[in-house]
């Protein structure tokens, strides 16, 4: 993204600036995180990555495609995305021909679209269920197929606005474990929006949006030690990166990053402990 602005117009006074000169690239083979209060413009930003809209200033490129009206199709054979209602997004009935949908569309031998709806459907660990009904699923179950939906396009990168907003944290954590290894084995490049921090925490990258821009982006560990800047703008850390640094406020000489609560127990568990007698 280059220079990218978008504003949804209402009337000229009442146009609402959703995002504000973002400059931003995303490569393939990398999990990255998108963190950000509520209308921070996550899903614009979504929308504008996958030709469901286009910029009001600057330029979107997937690969060496420019994003526009006239490129949307191509645009979205590279880009696959999964927004957070499976509802909204599962069309057929039976789960199976639900994955099968999108590479149909594409006009694929019929060889290459079972391949690929067993490959998608075997990733989601949805093999036992691939004759049910979408109806009888359960809403991960659901949200699974959906996602197998986006796999079977064989993306090159893989977009998920808050799919697990509605599944249990384990779920959450499954679903990122799975993007990894999809990231390993095809190199896809996987964005991923999330509100759960300790989701994010997993991740290669982390992006931070605040009111349309992007406001912090590295590592895990280097944006959550940021965690004064994060609760300014609406936002938590992990439980275990929030603990570390009240140690370490405290002079608790904790070692190397601690994100998660298995870090934070290896951190203590690693400090010295005194001399017995010493003083
Ligand atoms: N269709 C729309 N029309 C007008 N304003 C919108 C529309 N969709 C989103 N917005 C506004 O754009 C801003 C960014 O929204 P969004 O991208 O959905 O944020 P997020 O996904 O981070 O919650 C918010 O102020 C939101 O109210
Ligand atoms: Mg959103």
């Amino acid at each position: 993204m280059d220079g990218v602005s978008f504003a949804y117009r209402g009337g000229e006074e009442d146009a609402v600036h959703a995002l504000r000169d973002l400059n931003l690239e995303i490569e393939q083979g990398r999990l990255t995180a998108v963190i950000g209060h509520n209308g921070s413009g996550k899903s614009t930003l979504v929308k504008l990555l996958t030709a469901v809209l286009y910029p009001t200033e600057g330029e979107v490129r997937v690969e060496d495609i420019v994003v526009r009206h006239e490129t949307r199709w191509e645009v979205r054979s590279r880009v696959s995305v999964v927004f957070q209602d499976p509802d909204d997004q599962l069309v057929m009935n039976r789960v199976a021909d639900d994955v099968a949908f999108g590479p149909e569309n594409l006009g694929l031998p019929r060889g290459e679209i079972a391949e690929r709806v067993e490959f998608a459907l075997g990733a989601m660990d949805l093999t036992d269920l691939s004759e049910k009904i979408v109806d009888d699923l359960s809403l991960g179950q659901k949200q699974r197929t959906a996602i197998a939906g986006a796999l079977a396009m064989r993306p090159r990168y893989l977009i998920l606005d808050e799919p697990t907003s509605l599944l249990p944290a384990v779920a959450g954590e499954r679903l990122v474990k799975t993007a990894r290894e999809l990231k390993d084995r095809e190199g896809m490049g996987v964005i991923h929006v999330t509100h759960s921090m300790s989701e994010a925490a997993l991740f290669d990258r982390v992006i931070v949006m605040d009111a349309g821009r992007l406001v912090m982006d590295g590592t895990p560990a280097e944006v959550f030690r940021r965690a004064d800047e994060l609760r300014a703008i609406g936002l938590d850390v992990p439980l275990g990166a929030s603990i570390a640094q009240r140690l370490r406020s405290r002079g608790v000489p904790l070692e190397g990053d601690v994100l998660t609560n298995a870090d934070l127990r290896k951190a203590v568990s690693a400090l010295p402990r005194p001399v017995e007698g010493s003083g």
